[in-house]
């Protein structure tokens, strides 16, 4: 299986092929990006991992020295999706050289095949700066974490029709901007269906719509890994479960000398 390109991606849309939507699911381990990638279009090494690997309260500390390592070893872990790296906060939003120094960094030092950044119109210069200069670009509207201090929280955006309004012109924004994507969070269902049919790349939804060209999760939150999961998550797995129970029995095994047993023994030949 070759592996696929951005412009593959994008050009789904454009072909009317979104018919058949895009799956992403985010990955920051080899191992995890093995288990994902023959199922996902996409890859996303999200800044989610401050809260998900690290227990930051949220994805504000997170810096480019963890999203290299971590955008490293999903792209060493597959070998068919595209991988996406978040550009963390504070590493891209001073000015658009900033962000190449940035984005730069991370397509050197982790293989990955473009960069995510948060915000709509104010990243737009940011946007077509490096798009220009050879680095594919995922725009991320509505519901954008880093932006939490500003938020006051992670609820539901676009309940106004002012807050509606900005989303999509954010999107149309970043997409004429050059963004090959946009991810749409957390927003009232005719907004991610308004932000899908206002641009011409694909808009990939995460609390959006089912309408929208593509759906993302935070693949411990499907997989029932990561205890306080938002409502738009859909709980594919309890993984979370069984990695208890295992451990609980592997701990009554020691603890009774069940453990290791004859087979797990090197015995004298
Ligand atoms: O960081 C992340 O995991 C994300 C997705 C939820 C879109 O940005
Ligand atoms: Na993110």
């Amino acid at each position: 299986m070759k592996r696929l390109t951005v412009p593959a991606i994008r050009q789904r849309k454009v072909d009317g092929q979104t018919a058949q939507p895009i799956v992403m699911l985010t990955a920051y381990t080899a191992r995890q990006a093995q288990l994902l990638d023959a199922h996902c279009d996409l890859l996303l090494v999200g800044d989610s991992l401050g809260q998900v690997i690290y227990g930051l309260p949220s994805s504000v500390p997170v810096t480019l020295d963890m999203m290299a390592a971590h955008g490293a070893a999903v792209v060493r872990g597959s070998y068919h999706a595209v991988v996406i790296v978040d550009m963390p906060f504070g590493a891209y939003e001073a000015s658009p050289v900033q962000a190449f120094e940035a984005a730069a960094r991370l397509l050197k030092e982790t293989g990955c095949a473009g960069v995510k950044l948060e915000g709509g119109a104010a990243m737009a210069e940011t946007v077509a700066f490096l798009t220009a200069r050879g680095i594919p670009v995922m725009g991320h509207v509505g519901l954008t974490p880093q932006a939490v201090n500003q938020l006051g929280g992670y609820n539901a955006r676009g309940r106004s029709q002012a807050e509606a309004d900005k989303i999509v012109a954010d999107a149309r924004a970043l997409a004429d901007a050059g963004a090959f994507a946009i991810v749409v969070e957390g927003v009232v269902e005719p907004i991610a269906v308004a932000v899908t049919e206002a641009v011409a790349c694909p808009v990939i939804g995460i609390g959006g719509s089912a309408r929208c060209d593509g759906q993302v999760l935070v693949s411990e939150d499907m997989l029932g890994l990561f205890e306080r999961v938002p409502r738009f998550v859909k709980r594919y797995a309890e993984l979370g479960e069984a990695i208890e129970e295992a451990v609980a029995t592997y701990a009554q095994d020691v603890r009774a000398r069940r453990f290791p047993g004859i087979e797990q023994t090197y015995q004298p030949k």
